[in-house]
């Protein structure tokens, strides 16, 4: 492999003035600079982005955490924040932490030893004091989604509450749904949490009657499947389900269908994130858009306003949901 020393032999130069040049910083004469450029380019030289960071302390890689890759939402959210990165000049450092403490703190610490300018995170497993020990370190950090507002920290997320609201009024309100089943994410799962907030107080709100029950999933197909099966096995009438994510509506719908009851005729069903099977399910599922796109442009433009000037504040994005009616609930 062509090293830096290989370039300053072949042109007659140190290191350090082959280094300034290729980083274009400080004195060289034009001469030596083209004397440079053309041995690079002779011997092919590639500058080692690791040599680079060890000795700046720094690199061009953007940390992403993420809860999980097996449910769908995630994998189109990192495509998103890749694309991102990627037309600033930055590469993603991936972490899949399993939505597990112990695998979260090992790639918090692991952020630090690759030298990442930034961290994008996503998990209800990180707190105030890991972004902090980040920050300490130099790393800008900016949560996502499962943000939590009440860190000093910047974040983006779509407004849940609000996202689980339009579902909701629309069930009642376009649809005339008066007995909604409500499947909730995981109970201490601060999107969860939010949704369900915002589930009861479009039911409070609402000028209607309207009978509801809750079951909880993990936000998994299986989990949507299984609680549905069991309301339907113990009798259950409800006329509609609002499900905290797409992943839990698929697999309710599927229940509904062994027992018989007919999406939308008998059951009308609205889901949540947007993932791309969403619009392909027969009947296609209504939900609410996270605006994975913009979430993830976003996340990467503040990581970079706050890494080119270090002294600049904070800043919390709260987007405003979008209801995507289709099929299952018409
Ligand atoms: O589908 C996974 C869920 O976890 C999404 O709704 C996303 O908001 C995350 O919180």
């Amino acid at each position: 492999m062509v090293t830096i020393r290989d370039v300053a032999r072949e042109a007659g130069v140190s290191v350090a003035t082959v280094s300034r040049i290729i980083n274009k910083k400080g004195e060289a004469s034009p001469e030596t600079i083209d004397r440079v450029n053309n041995v690079i380019k002779k011997l092919n030289y590639k500058p080692n982005s690791i040599a680079k960071s060890l000795s700046k302390r720094n690199s061009d890689l953007i940390a992403l955490l993420v809860p999980t890759i097996s449910n769908p939402f995630f994998p189109e959210l990192v495509k998103e924040i890749e694309a991102a990165a990627n037309e600033k000049g930055y590469n993603l450092y991936l972490c899949n932490s399993d939505d597990e403490r112990a695998k979260v703190k090992y790639y918090l610490d692991s952020m630090v030893d690759h030298y990442v300018c930034g961290a994008i995170i996503n998990s209800l497993h990180v707190n105030a004091e890991d972004l902090a020990m980040l920050e300490e370190r130099g790393i800008k950090t900016i949560t996502i989604d499962r943000a939590n507002f009440e860190h000093p920290f910047s974040a983006v997320t779509v407004d849940h509450k609000q996202g689980a609201k339009l579902a909701v009024q629309h069930l009642i309100e376009d649809q005339g749904c008066a007995n909604i089943l409500f499947i909730s994410g995981p109970k201490d799962e601060q999107s969860a949490k939010d949704r369900l907030s915002g589930f009861e107080q479009a039911v409070s709100e609402s000028s209607h009657r309207i009978q509801t029950d809750t079951v909880y999933g993990d936000f998994g197909m299986e989990s949507g499947y299984q609680a549905v099966k069991s309301k339907l096995e113990a009798g259950g009438r409800f006329d509609s389900i609002f499900s905290s994510n797409d992943a839990m509506a698929i697999g309710a719908i599927r229940a509904c269908s062994e027992f018989g009851r007919n999406v939308p005729q008998d059951v009308k069903v609205v889901g949540y994130d947007n993932i791309g099977f969403s619009s392909y399910m027969l009947p296609s599922l209504s939900t609410i858009d996270q605006r994975k796109d913009e979430i993830g442009r976003i996340a990467v433009d503040e990581l970079l306003r706050l890494i080119q000037n270090k002294d600049l504040e904070p800043q919390k994005y709260n987007l405003e949901p979008r209801l995507l009616i289709r099929n299952s609930s018409q």
